[in-house]
C-alpha cells in the first residue's frame, strides 16, 4: 500500500476482506516516522504516554496540552499512517461540549485524522456528536486505562457471562454511534472473538486475545525500552533497554579513557588557515612578552 494515505475506509475494507490491521502507538517524531516507514496502518497517540513517556503510575494525569504537543511531533513524521489522537482523563468526562471542542483541537491544531475515547454506554451521546461533526473516532472498551481507580486496578474485564453480553451491547451500541474502529482490551478471547464477529466496524486487540481483526501495543513495550514490568499480552520484538544501556557504558568509558572523539570526528582547519593562525599565535606572544618587559 506504499504511498497511499490510510482512512477509516481503509480500515473497513481491510476487515471485510479479513486483512490483519496493525496499530502501535508512537509520541515522538523519531517514532512515528520509523512506523509510518515500516507500514503500519494506525498510530496511536495513546494516553499511555503519561505511563511510558513522562513518568506517571497512571494514565490520569497527562493534559490536553501535553497530548497536543505529542500528536503535533508525531502528525510531522507521518505520510500514509491514520493518526489517532488519545483524549486524555477529564477532556471529554465533564461535559459533552469539552469533548466536542477538545477532539476538535486534535484535528485542527495537530493534524490529527480520528480521535479515541474510552468508555461504552456513558460516552455514546459524545461519540454521536463527534461522527455527526465529521471527528472519526475510536471507541476504547474492556480494561479501559482511565477507569483504574473504580476498577481497583488494572484488571482483566467482561470475566463473567453477564459481563461479556453488557460488553457485547456497549460495542453494538458504540457501532451504531459511528466509530471508525474499536479497540479492546484486556478481555477474554472467546468474548472479544464474539464482538468481532457481530461488529462490522474492525476491532483492535491488545490483551484480548487473536481474533479481533487488527493487534495493537503500546510500542516502548515491543521494544524492551523498560523490564521492571511486562504485562502478559506483551511480546517483546527487541530489547532495546539492553542496547541503548550498553551504548551509554561505551560512550562513558570512551570518554573518561579520551578515545572519543577520535580524529574521524573533529574539524581541521585547512593548511592556510592553519599558518596564519600559527603567526598570529606567535605575535601575540610577542606582544605578551613586550608588555611583560614593559
Ligand atoms: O494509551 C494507549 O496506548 C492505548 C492503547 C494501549 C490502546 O490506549
Amino acid at each position: 500500500m506504499a504511498g497511499t494515505r490510510i482512512t477509516t475506509v481503509t480500515l473497513r475494507d481491510m476487515k471485510h476482506r479479513g486483512e490483519k490491521i496493525s496499530m502501535l502507538t508512537a509520541y515522538d517524531y523519531p517514532i512515528a516516522r520509523l512506523l509510518d516507514e515500516a507500514g503500519i496502518e494506525v498510530i496511536l497517540v495513546g494516553d499511555s504516554l503519561a505511563m511510558v513517556g513522562l513518568g506517571y503510575e497512571t494514565t490520569l494525569p497527562v493534559s490536553m496540552e501535553e497530548m497536543l504537543h505529542h500528536v503535533r511531533a508525531v502528525t510531522r513524521g507521518v505520510k500514509q499512517a491514520l493518526v489517532v489522537a488519545d483524549m486524555p482523563f477529564g477532556s471529554y468526562q465533564a461535559t459533552r461540549e469539552d469533548g466536542v471542542k477538545n477532539a476538535v483541537r486534535f484535528l485542527k491544531e495537530a493534524g490529527a485524522q480520528a480521535v479515541k475515547l474510552e468508555g461504552g454506554r456513558e460516552v455514546a451521546d459524545l461519540t454521536r456528536q463527534l461522527t455527526g461533526a465529521g471527528i472519526p473516532v475510536m471507541g476504547h472498551l474492556g480494561l479501559t486505562p482511565q477507569m483504574v481507580h473504580q476498577f481497583g486496578g488494572f484488571k482483566v474485564q467482561a470475566r463473567t457471562a453477564t459481563a461479556a453480553e453488557r460488553l457485547l451491547e456497549e460495542a453494538l451500541l458504540l457501532e451504531q454511534t459511528g466509530i471508525f474502529s474499536l479497540v479492546l482490551e484486556g478481555i477474554p478471547w472467546q468474548v472479544a472473538e464474539v464482538i468481532t464477529k457481530e461488529l462490522r466496524t474492525p476491532t483492535i486487540g491488545i490483551g484480548a486475545g487473536p481474533f479481533c481483526d487488527g493487534q495493537v501495543l503500546v510500542t516502548n513495550d515491543l521494544l524492551g525500552l523498560f523490564d521492571d514490568f511486562t504485562p502478559k499480552f506483551v511480546k517483546r520484538y527487541a530489547n532495546l533497554k539492553e542496547t541503548i544501556t550498553a551504548a551509554f557504558a561505551e560512550y562513558q568509558r570512551e570518554v573518561k579513557a579520551a578515545q572519543f572523539p577520535g580524529p574521524e570526528h573533529a574539524f581541521r582547519l585547512d593548511e592556510k588557515e592553519s599558518e596564519r593562525w600559527e603567526q598570529h599565535l606567535q605575535r601575540r606572544r610577542q606582544q605578551v612578552k613586550t608588555l611583560g618587559r614593559g
